[in-house]
């Protein structure tokens, strides 16, 4: 891709600003607010959809239990929390400002440190005094013109850890540096403004999930709805870029997630396909979901951008993938939590914003297999009768051979009264083994990772750790297992003394 073609790339959510609805159309658009606050009152469950109630936390946790010895670390996450700016609140889920978390793990204890990201949109925002810009899904009344993805970058989904530095990372553009120990926002990272010689423009997007082999290697990806074109990224262990590419995606989709391989990235495209936005609709509205259509799988070259295929699958919809490994014949393995449609996103997470439960809809822990002789792919469902998402591994197996995932989980037959998933699982995709530990009704139970104790074999011994959100109590909570006796319940819950907003991704350092 030429400079002058990557320059005028810009992607689709900086579209906005040319179809900014009328503030008339925006009549009615404080009643979220008040819709939300009335359903709080009768469902205390939505309390994880709440705005966040201050820009800055700082806690001793209490702890109940016994903090392994070896397990000392920070638990990094990320997530939506400003919800609500004056009585404007926002439509979607995803549209909220982020808010960094570090839960610092010791023998000695747990503390909690939560920042806003000081994202240009946010202090934009607080100056104003009001919202300012279209999200992903909603448009506040009078917008304020957009003039670049980072401009209205909320830096609301992930966190990563890299080259001894953390960013907080959004979808559609750049990385925002975060201090390791203050969580004070440094500034936006423009990954390609170290490329140099590459001649590509900085700002191009940067997903919230790159892939990290062991050894430090990151590869990750970005889309450019308007120009339909998919960028991928290729930086080594220390931060520099060693090779950004281009190709060409059309009709262009939302991916959210994609796997690596000893040769090749792979992601699926679901044909939940960008259309030309109208003067009356965001972003997400400009989609268009055609199950009659297939869902592309893309296989690229990792070391040549240029040398891809895509396969086809009948249409589904994948946020987010476990892990991905390829055999000395060619053949490639990966799981993914696997949705017929994307309606949790289009529906429910925007329902959930007044106050309104809507079946989240149902996710199979899927396998699929390509071959890269034949060109040929194939899926399977591994884990029939639950609910799964937020698969995550052992860091160490990643881009690797692999069989252990754990996940967040459901049983279809038996699920939470919140309607959210109420576990979390450990299974193993070779064997079917499946270890869950249930919270109870009252705890809504967000992403868990294994975090590996040190100098195990791979797979073999650690700690599950995730947060959940204590609804009843009124308090976020960071549970720590024994990776192997799961099911046997927390070792350790370090109860912070306020509740945070439900978030999105972590990581462990
Ligand atoms: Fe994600």
């Amino acid at each position: 891709m030429r400079r002058r073609q990557l320059l005028t790339a810009i992607p689709a959510i900086a579209a906005t600003s040319s179809l900014l609805k009328t503030p008339g159309s925006y009549a009615g658009t404080d009643s979220w607010k008040t819709q939300f606050a009335a359903a709080l009152s009768e469902d205390p469950s939505l309390l994880g959809f709440r705005s966040v109630s201050a820009p800055a936390f700082d806690s001793q946790a209490s702890v109940e239990g016994k903090i392994p010895a070896e397990l000392s670390g920070t638990l990094f996450r990320n997530g939506p929390a400003r919800h609500e700016i004056g009585e404007f609140r926002y439509q979607h889920w995803f549209d909220g400002d982020g808010m960094i978390q570090a839960f610092r793990i010791s023998a000695d204890g747990i503390s909690h440190r939560g920042r806003m990201v000081a994202t240009r949109k946010y202090l934009a925002e607080l100056d104003a005094g009001r919202a300012l810009y279209p999200g992903l899904a909603t448009v506040p009344p009078n917008p304020a013109p957009v003039t670049s993805p980072d401009q209205v970058n909320v830096a609301n989904i992930s966190v990563l850890p890299h080259h001894g530095k953390l960013y907080a990372l959004w979808e559609a553009g750049s990385p925002w540096e975060i201090d390791l120990d203050t969580l004070e926002t440094v500034e936006i990272h423009k990954f390609a403004d170290a490329a140099g010689k590459t001649g590509l423009t900085a700002g191009l997007p940067f997903s919230a999930h790159p892939r990290i082999e062991p050894d430090g290697t990151l590869w990750n990806f970005g889309y450019l709805s308007t120009v339909g074109k998919l960028v991928f990224w290729h930086i080594d262990s220390s931060g520099v870029v060693k090779n950004v590419g281009a190709i060409d995606c059309d009709p262009m989709t939302m991916p959210h997630d994609f796997v690596v391989t000893a040769k090749h990235l792979v992601m699926l495209l679901p044909p939940f396909n960008f259309t030309a936005m109208s003067q009356t609709s965001t972003f997400l509205d400009a989609h268009q979901w055609q199950p009659e259509q297939a869902t592309r799988v893309l296989v690229v070259d990792k070391n040549d951008f240029s040398q891809y295929r895509f396969l086809e699958l009948p249409a589904q919809w994948v946020f987010h993938y476990g892990n991905a490994w390829e055999d000395e014949t060619g053949v490639i393995r990966f799981d993914a939590a696997r949705a017929p449609d994307p309606l949790t996103m289009t529906d429910s997470f925007h329902a959930v914003m007044k106050g309104v439960r809507r079946d989240s809809g149902h996710s199979t822990h899927y396998q699929y297999r390509i071959d890269t002789r034949s060109w040929t792919i194939s899926e399977q469902p591994l884990l029939t009768g639950f609910n799964s998402e937020f698969p995550a591994i052992d860091p160490r197996v990643s881009c690797n051979r692999y069989s252990q995932v754990v996940m967040l989980s459901s049983e279809r037959d038996n699920p939470s009264r919140h309607g959210m998933l109420n576990a979390v699982s450990r299974f193993n995709l070779g064997t079917g083994q499946l270890d869950t530990f249930r919270y109870p009704d009252t705890i809504i139970p967000e992403e868990h990772i294994f975090v590996p104790k040190p100098d195990s074999a791979y797979e073999s011994a650690g700690w599950i750790v995730g947060t959940a959100l204590n609804y009843r109590s009124g308090s976020t909570e960071l549970r720590i297992f024994d990776a192997n006796k799961l099911s046997d319940g927390p070792q350790a819950i370090a109860r912070l003394p306020y509740a945070l907003p439900l978030g999105l991704h972590g990581k462990f350092v």
